[in-house]
């Protein structure tokens, strides 16, 4: 069986901004009529800013900097640290059977693709349309990336995916990202790796609830 790996490495990231605005909460939005379609509605949130942390969440990071036990090292056993058992509520939320919290999604990627055996010079096919920290993941892991189109939904193009996978013979992993939580044809990116013997690797900071079972592009 070709090599076929899904690894499931979350960055959990707790920033307390201190403030809620209810704005943020819903989805604002504000109607206005164009020459071609009409009236039409549009989300007015900026979907770059994620949701503010609940108040009870803002407390809780409160209490743990009070302590100074911040981390797996300083608490009696590592599994009663905050980070181990924040590790635990995804399992058990996503069904994985293993979750790693860092410090951020970038260093995730980055021991993603160490984790799978990229060696210093490698390539991995990657999407063009992503978030800076993925390329940059990438350089820091010690590869070369190589940029697959996206199509017209702004998800990794299959045909352009197996173009680059035929040029490029010796590359041995994919890492798709699911930039601004779109998700790809998941079952046709497989099959190409599995084809191609490449290791898939996925960046999906997003998606927490998907469980790698059969999705179509729409779900
Ligand atoms: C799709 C995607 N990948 C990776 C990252 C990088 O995350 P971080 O800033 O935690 O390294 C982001 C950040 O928004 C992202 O949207």
């Amino acid at each position: 069986m070709a090599k076929f790996t899904k690894y499931a490495l979350f960055a959990l990231v707790c920033i307390s901004k201190g403030f809620a605005s209810d704005a943020l909460l819903t989805n604002p939005v504000s109607t206005s009529v164009t020459p071609n379609f009409g009236p039409r509605t549009f989300i007015t949130r900026d979907i770059k800013t994620p949701d503010p942390i609940p108040v009870e969440g803002q407390e809780a990071a409160l209490e743990l900097m009070k302590t100074g036990r911040l981390y797996r090292y300083n608490v009696k056993s590592a599994e009663e640290s905050t980070v181990s058992q924040c590790e635990q509520a995804v399992v058990d939320y996503t069904g994985h059977k293993y979750c790693v919290a860092l410090n951020s999604c970038g260093s995730a990627i980055m021991l993603m693709m160490k984790c799978t055996g990229l060696k210093p010079g490698d390539k991995v096919i990657s999407n063009a349309f992503t978030f800076g920290a993925v390329p940059s993941a990438i350089e820091h892991a010690g590869g070369k990336a190589v940029y697959v189109e996206s199509n017209d939904a702004y998800v990794m193009d299959i045909d352009d995916l197996e173009k680059k996978l035929t040029e490029n013979p010796d590359c041995n992993h994919v890492l798709v990202s699911h930039m601004r939580g779109k998700l790809g044809d998941m079952n046709a990116i497989a099959d190409a790796c599995e084809r191609h013997g490449a290791v898939l690797l996925e960046d999906f900071p997003i998606l927490l609830e998907f469980t790698g079972k059969e999705l179509t592009p729409d779900t």
